[in-house]
């Protein structure tokens, strides 16, 4: 275990934890933008960005909180003037990039940033924070986006592999831009420009997410999921019927969850 302290707090650590998640343990806030707890980190927004003095060091340093491991003795700093000062330019910089995003906007609120003074040409939402490529390659494991640096390309910041993209939408609905745009109708999901059938649940009919992604899943996991069992269920009619099993319900009531019979 190392000793820290962080806001004037002794706190304990894993080596290896990370400033954000050992400050989060000590309910510390520090705004975050580009983090999620299940994926690698990035260092992307730099909202997360706190000050930091070295074992013994009288010299402070910037960093990013959420991909910082901690160290023996260091000092951590989230909430001195420095800090606010450079997270509310973060906050203008990326206000002027994505003015639309609510998440956007809501840090940049909790900032006291209401509006910026940058203006900026380019892509207006993309952030560039790569949530959208982590969730698909890291969670879902079908690595079909790629960001584009300025060299490659001015626009998109991000590029899909059609042959690789199963029509899953983790990308949309991680993305704190609303950049990747998704629609369904009509038993179709359309997203990347590509219209992907979509599954309906045996047994509320439902729709749950395209095919493409059903069957990826059948194969990544070596199920197959039988019309009428709960593995071609919706998550909501599935956690009902687990639910009915484990609370060992009547047999009748079990039995309506696990037939189905919608045409
Ligand atoms: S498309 Fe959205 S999630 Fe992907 S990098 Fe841009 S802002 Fe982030
Ligand atoms: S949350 Fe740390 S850089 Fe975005």
């Amino acid at each position: 275990m190392l000793e820290l302290v962080i806001d004037g707090q002794a706190v304990r650590a894993e080596e290896g934890a990370t400033i954000l998640g050992v400050a989060r343990d000590a309910g510390i806030y520090i705004p975050t933008l580009c983090h999620h707890d299940a994926l690698s980190p990035s260092g992307a927004c730099r909202l997360c960005i706190v000050e930091i003095y070295p074992q013994g060091s009288k010299l402070p340093s910037m960093t990013t909180a959420c991909n910082f491991p901690v160290k023996e003795e260091m000092e951590v700093r989230t909430s001195s003037q420095k800090v606010l000062e450079a997270r509310r330019l973060r906050a203008r910089v990326l206000l002027a990039k994505g003015p639309e995003s609510r998440a956007i906007q809501e840090i940049a609120a909790e900032l006291g940033v209401e509006t910026t003074p940058f203006t900026l040409e380019t892509d207006k939402t993309c952030i560039r924070c790569s949530l959208c490529v982590r969730v698909c390659r890291e969670a879902i494991g079908a690595d079909a986006l790629k960001l584009i640096t300025r060299s490659e390309g001015a626009e998109p910041h991000v590029e899909v592999s059609p042959n690789n993209c199963i029509g899953c939408g983790s990308c949309s609905l991680l993305c704190p831009t609303g950049f990747i745009k998704m629609e369904e109708a009509g038993g179709q999901r359309i997203i990347w420009d590509t219209a992907f059938e979509m599954k309906r649940c045996s047994h509320c009919s439902s729709y749950t997410t395209s095919e493409a992604h059903w069957k990826y899943i059948e194969e990544k996991t070596g199920t197959s999921s039988e019309f009428g069992t709960v593995r071609d269920m919706c998550p909501v009619c599935r956690r009902d019927a687990v639910s009915a099993e484990l609370l060992d319900l009547p047999e009748h009531f079990t039995t309506s969850l696990f037939t189905s019979d919608f045409d």
